[in-house]
């Protein structure tokens, strides 16, 4: 009997590697296919069989829609901080594709333009008030200027005396989806604070006692309809309205990142004085690229298929390598260097830089906010190197690559601020 010969591919030892992954962290995945010089592995991870893939043709693969599914995806634990559950990350087909189209109706050059312009606004305001601190931490103040764009933007109510805990909530979300002990829990509670607070004013923007305006994010979100023509449920129109403020917040994140690198690499700060756009859009790029946020993605086989000598069985869990992909050197020279002029000569390419997820964004899950995340990082770049001038005191500056997400210790403390005359 002729029997095919497939290749064995590399196994994690172990009876279950979850602890391994948490003690890697972003290199978890990276660091196994290095040593197994293969672009994919299988392992148990959180008391199931999983395969996990990195590289350019991995990503390729798994945006392949007909081939790999999220429903059944994400674990509990990630949508009941991070996600929110059963929302569009864990749609699929033409059910996801209709939903996608709610968020990118939002994404457009107009809404970047308007989210931009408010972003710069309250940045130029809250100079005045660091002037007169001696020192402030740059990520929490850029994360409430940011949730206060956003709420403006999408035309939810939020009072100055309301702004910062709704900041910390939104914040608190992000930062729980990796963690364990308390800072999961914060978002375990932020959460469904936030989703309550949300709820109600779409009640009422529903019964009309409170007058959303069409074309707002909140407008649109309150009424839109699913395939069926039903309104969404009031929860999860909720859970969706977050999906917009959450990471919109969470920007914070590069911005942050942006501060360390202009930094580390003063260069750069001299070269983006003149305001370049190409030079601007190139440093925006290579903070996404460089700078760690999402470890990796989830999917399940949708049905069974071979790819590189392995049988993926239906139902299997993969773990796509995002930051190992971002960094992989058949892709990249010098991947941990930063190197913002790489993208000089980078083709565009929707599977290499994933720094939000590869494909197209309207067919598969790519994040629909990366218009949103560049146009926000290129304003806030411009106003840290052309609005104001800053020291940067001694104070912890590094970041874990073990702990997901993740952010320079300090925060980013900045001291005597003053407006550029
Ligand atoms: C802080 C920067 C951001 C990062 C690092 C980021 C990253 C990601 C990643 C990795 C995904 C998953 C892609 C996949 O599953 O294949 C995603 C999906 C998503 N992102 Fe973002 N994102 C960011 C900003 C934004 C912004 C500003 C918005 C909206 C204003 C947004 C809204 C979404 C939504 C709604 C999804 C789900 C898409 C789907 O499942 O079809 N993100 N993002």
């Amino acid at each position: 009997m002729h029997m095919s010969v497939k290749q064995q591919i590399p196994k994690e030892k172990g009876m279950d590697n979850t602890l391994n992954l948490a003690r890697k962290g972003y290199l978890y995945i990276k660091s196994n296919t290095d040593t197994y010089d293969s672009d994919l592995y299988e392992t148990r991870l959180m008391g199931q069989k999983a395969v996990c893939i990195s590289g350019e043709e991995a990503s390729n693969l798994f945006y392949d829609e007909d081939l790999f599914q999220r429903h059944g995806a994400a674990p509990m634990r990630v949508q009941k901080t991070l996600t929110g559950v059963d929302a569009v990350q864990t749609m699929d087909g033409d059910a996801h594709r209709h939903r996608k189209q709610l968020f990118l109706s939002l994404m457009t050059p107009d809404h970047q333009k308007h989210l931009a312009d408010l972003v710069r606004e309250r940045c130029q305001v809250s100079i005045s008030k660091w002037e007169m601190e001696d020192e402030i931490i740059l990520f929490d103040e850029m994360k409430d200027i940011l949730c206060w764009a956003a709420c403006r933007w999408s035309g939810i109510p939020l009072t100055e005396a309301d702004l910062k805990e709704r900041a910390d909530s939104f914040s608190e979300m992000v930062d729980a989806f990796g963690a364990a002990g308390p800072r999961h829990w914060r978002g375990r509670i932020a959460r469904p604070l936030i989703e309550e607070w949300l709820t109600e004013i779409i009640e009422n923007v529903r019964t009309g006692r409170y007058e959303a305006i069409a074309g707002s994010p909140l407008y649109e979100v309150a009424f839109h309809k699913d395939l069926e023509g039903n309104l969404l449920g009031i929860e999860m129109a909720a859970i969706e309205l977050i999906n917009i403020i959450r990471p919109i917040v969470a920007i914070a994140i590069y911005i942050t990142f942006s501060a360390l690198a202009l930094y580390d690499y003063p260069e750069y700060k001299e070269k983006l004085k003149s305001g370049d756009p190409s030079e601007q859009g190139r440093f925006v790029q290579e903070v996404r690229r460089h700078y760690p946020l999402a470890p990796f993605l989830g999917a399940r086989v949708k049905k069974d298929f071979t790819w590189k000598n392995y049988d993926f069985k239906e139902g299997t869990l993969v773990l796509l390598d995002v930051y190992g992909t971002n960094h992989d050197s058949r892709l990249w020279d010098t991947p941990y260097e930063f190197d913002p002029d790489r993208f000089k000569e980078w083709q565009e390419n929707l599977y290499s830089f994933i720094p939000q997820g590869g494909g197209e964004p309207a067919k598969g899950h790519r994040c629909p906010g990366e218009g949103i995340t560049v146009e926000m990082m290129k304003t806030a770049l411009d106003f840290l190197v052309n609005q104001i001038d800053y020291d940067v005191p001694k104070q912890n500056l590094s970041y874990s690559l073990i702990k997901i997400p993740t952010l320079p210790k300090s925060g980013f403390v900045i001291s005597n601020v003053k407006r550029k005359s």
